[in-house]
């Protein structure tokens, strides 16, 4: 089954492209970078060619409010176009939970629209809500850095692992379309403050964190479970502390202390 995967260089479609091809399916990875851009539509009527499935795991290069808005509707646009075109039977796209709870951020506003649009095409549809990745603690802190003080919220978090996040959009694009949403996350809940406390910590990262209850997400306010998945969640099982001592954890760790 050949399968398309916009944005397939990125941290969930190198995986995704890995984890589709080791299940004896076709992936292509399209982006940029091998000349099929969503934006343009350069390279999509050929990437789309005899595709059965499109998943989008793409990511705007601007999460500044209009940018980010524009990428998700423009992108998104196009791709259905171009798939109803081809024949494309299965769109999935990968979302994040609570998204509709953290409207006061612009990227969560672009996020939503990006989902608006899904649901509102011919296109049979999955869209995949995951929480937030591993890989995405040190974001969580930089951006919430003021001085030496990384300032979050107390506010419930349960991440989860990458390679778990692309387990779980493999199973769900080879499958049949939900035409509706998936909830997947982690195997543990955790206070924000104390997740991205432990991240820094194992990186040796010297920024003190403090729990805020003024402090906002990307913008947004959170309260107690903003960010938590509803019961029926799939939950992959790679736990914080075991992907925390993974070596290739370890060796990314190494190398950006380098950088
Ligand atoms: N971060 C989290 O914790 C989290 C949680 C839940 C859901 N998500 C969602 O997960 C998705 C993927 O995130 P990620 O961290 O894997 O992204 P990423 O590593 O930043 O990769 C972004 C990808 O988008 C591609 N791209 C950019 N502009 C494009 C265009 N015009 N046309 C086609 N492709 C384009 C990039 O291609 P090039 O390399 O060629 O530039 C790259 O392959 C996002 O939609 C995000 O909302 C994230």
């Amino acid at each position: 089954m050949k399968i398309v995967v916009i944005g397939g260089s990125g941290l969930i479609g190198s995986k995704l492209v890995t984890n589709l091809r080791e299940h004896g399916h076709d992936p292509v990875a399209a982006s940029p970078n091998s000349g099929v851009n969503t934006i343009t539509g350069e390279g999509l009527a050929e990437a789309l060619n005899g595709a059965s499935v499109v998943v989008d795991v793409s990511n705007s290069p601007s999460w500044e409010d209009a940018a980010v808005l524009n990428f998700f509707e423009t992108s998104t646009r196009n791709l259905l176009k171009y798939e109803a075109s081809a024949g494309v039977g299965h769109h999935v796209a990968l979302s994040v939970v609570g998204t509709e709870r953290l409207l006061e951020s612009g990227y969560f506003r672009a996020k939503i629209a990006q989902e608006n649009l899904i649901k509102s095409s011919s296109i049979p549809y999955s869209i995949v809500r995951a929480t937030q990745f591993f890989e995405f603690v040190k974001g969580i802190a930089d951006i919430s850095t003021v001085g030496n003080k990384v300032r979050l919220p107390h506010a419930f978090i349960q991440p989860m692992a990458a390679d778990d996040v692309a387990s779980a959009l493999g199973r769900i694009a080879t499958a049949a379309p939900v035409n509706g949403t998936v909830e997947i996350g982690g195997p543990e809940k955790f206070r924000l403050n104390e997740l991205v406390r432990r991240g820094l910590a194992a990186r040796n990262d010297p920024r003190e964190v403090v729990a805020d209850l003024q402090a906002r997400y990307y913008g947004a306010a959170l309260s107690e479970n903003t960010l938590v998945p509803g019961d029926g969640a799939q939950l992959g099982e790679t736990r914080f502390e075991d992907w925390l001592r993974q070596p290739v954890t370890v060796a990314a760790r190494v190398g950006s202390a380098k950088a």
